[in-house]
């Protein structure tokens, strides 16, 4: 018998250590949380993307009186993206979280679903997407989403062809 130990590389930081593009992309995200519909859980969520051609979209959760039906930021802004710019793989996430009037100590990470779908995004353009994780006492930075998602079910498991498309 034998063990495999799997390691995510995360990268911590704080604000001020940021570049001006992931800065720039941050404070987007952060902003955006304003415009999140969340009113059964008051948990607002803003996610900010920028492709490699430079486009940048921004997105915020989306609720539901049918709660499954609302959406995660994360899956708002990549399908959004994915959606407009569909040959332009994505470069950058950023996600930040906003609840009882403050944004949050440590960063929030994307949901099982969020991650397995932002995996799809950076798997069919075969192109790391970096994901920054914001919190106001400490920023995350991953290098890649499988970093995220481990062991995951992806396009090859299925093991036929599919279009690049
Ligand atoms: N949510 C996100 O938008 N992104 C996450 O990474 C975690 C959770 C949303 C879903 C729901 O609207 C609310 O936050 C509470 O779970």
């Amino acid at each position: 018998m034998q063990q495999k130990i799997i390691e995510t590389k995360i990268t911590q930081c704080i604000f001020d250590e940021l570049s001006e593009e992931y800065k720039k992309l941050v404070d987007l995200a952060k902003k955006q949380v304003e415009k999140a519909y969340a009113p059964y859980s008051g948990f607002h969520v803003g996610a900010a993307i920028q492709l490699e051609n430079g486009e940048i979209f921004a997105a915020s959760n989306q609720e539901n009186s049918a709660y499954p039906s609302g959406l995660c930021a994360e899956r708002v802004a990549m399908f959004f993206a994915n959606a407009q710019y569909p040959d332009t793989p994505v470069k950058t996430l950023a996600i930040a979280a906003f609840t009882n009037g403050n944004f949050m100590e440590l960063p929030i990470t994307p949901c099982g679903a969020c991650r397995q779908v932002l995996l799809e995004s950076e798997s069919r353009f075969d192109k790391d997407i970096v994901t920054i994780l914001y919190g106001t006492e400490q920023i995350y930075i991953i290098d890649n989403v499988k970093q995220m998602l481990p062991l995951c079910f992806e396009k090859s498991s299925l093991k036929i062809i599919v279009d690049k498309k």
